[in-house]
């Protein structure tokens, strides 16, 4: 992920991390961006990883879909908001390329002593570290917290201890937002001045392009794409439901929405400027 998103901030676009679900899900957001040429961060949060049977499944199916579809195009396989030294660790071991420690809900210090431990860890296997400052808001996969602006010491102490990439939360939540998304350019831009770190950019869903645009100029390498691919993909297979009572192959049922799925996947890569960057 570290030469996918040095890449991205020398060329100014951002890399989409998409979070996955299941095999279709990773099939289709596979597929997606070697049609596209663009390269892509498949992230898998603990609830997923729970959800499709553990760390080891994850990666298996990571891995031989990337084989068995002859995937050309970079991919790195990111464990999204790691809550413990130890989830990192288990990703790590298992031969996720990349992980994010989230120390967003304890107090700085104690966030900076849990990240240099994963720091630590993950350098020595050769895998990056993404690391949050601030509090995202909104709420994933049952996990909700109160949005916190990130602060640039908190920032400058977290570059210290070697991260590869900065997650601030500058007014970003996850899932739907209530109102506008309220974004903080001005703080963005200093983190970046004085991290020079790709930063990342959680919640995707819901900002308006412009306001995407906007943070690219202003140091977002890599934007978090999850509740969006949801609806897309649910509108499609409720649809699909309702036109049919008479179906009930679950295969037909996922794969109708994978239609609305990559369309959706390949209008947030046009917007990233990642296409043909693979
Ligand atoms: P959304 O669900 O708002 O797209 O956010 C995804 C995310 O930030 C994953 O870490």
């Amino acid at each position: 992920m570290k030469e996918m998103l040095e890449k991205a901030k020398e060329g100014k676009y951002a890399v989409a991390h998409f979070n996955i679900n299941n095999l279709e899900w990773t099939r289709f957001i596979l597929e997606a961006s070697e049609e596209s040429k663009s390269p892509v961060i498949l992230g898998v949060s603990e609830g997923a990883i729970k959800y499709m049977g553990g760390y080891s499944i994850v990666s298996f199916i990571v891995h031989g879909l990337i084989m068995e579809l002859n995937i050309t195009v970079p991919v790195a396989l990111h464990l999204d908001h790691g809550s413990s030294i130890e989830s990192c660790k288990k990703a790590i071991d298992v031969g996720f390329t990349s992980v994010m420690i989230d120390g967003s809900k304890y107090p700085i210090e104690e966030n900076l002593k849990m990240t240099k431990e994963v720091v630590d860890y993950a350098h020595s296997k050769g895998v990056t570290v993404e690391a949050e400052v601030g509090a995202i808001g909104g709420e994933e996969d049952g996990v909700a917290n109160e949005l916190m602006y990130a602060t640039i010491e908190d920032a400058e102490k977290m570059k210290n201890i070697g991260i590869d990439f900065l997650a601030p939360a500058l007014g970003s939540v996850h899932g739907l937002y209530k109102g506008e998304a309220k974004l903080n350019f001005e703080r963005m831009m200093e983190i970046r001045k004085i991290t020079n770190l790709p930063l990342v950019l959680h919640g995707g869903t819901g900002i308006p392009d412009e306001q995407i645009k906007k943070a690219i100029e202003c140091g977002i390498c890599k934007l978090n794409i999850n509740t969006e691919l949801q609806i897309a993909w649910t509108h499609d297979v409720r649809e699909f439901l309702e036109k049919d009572k008479s179906v009930y192959d679950p295969r037909k049922v996922i794969k109708s929405g994978e239609v609305a799925m990559k369309k959706a996947i390949i209008k947030k890569l046009e917007l990233l400027g990642c296409i043909h960057k693979a």
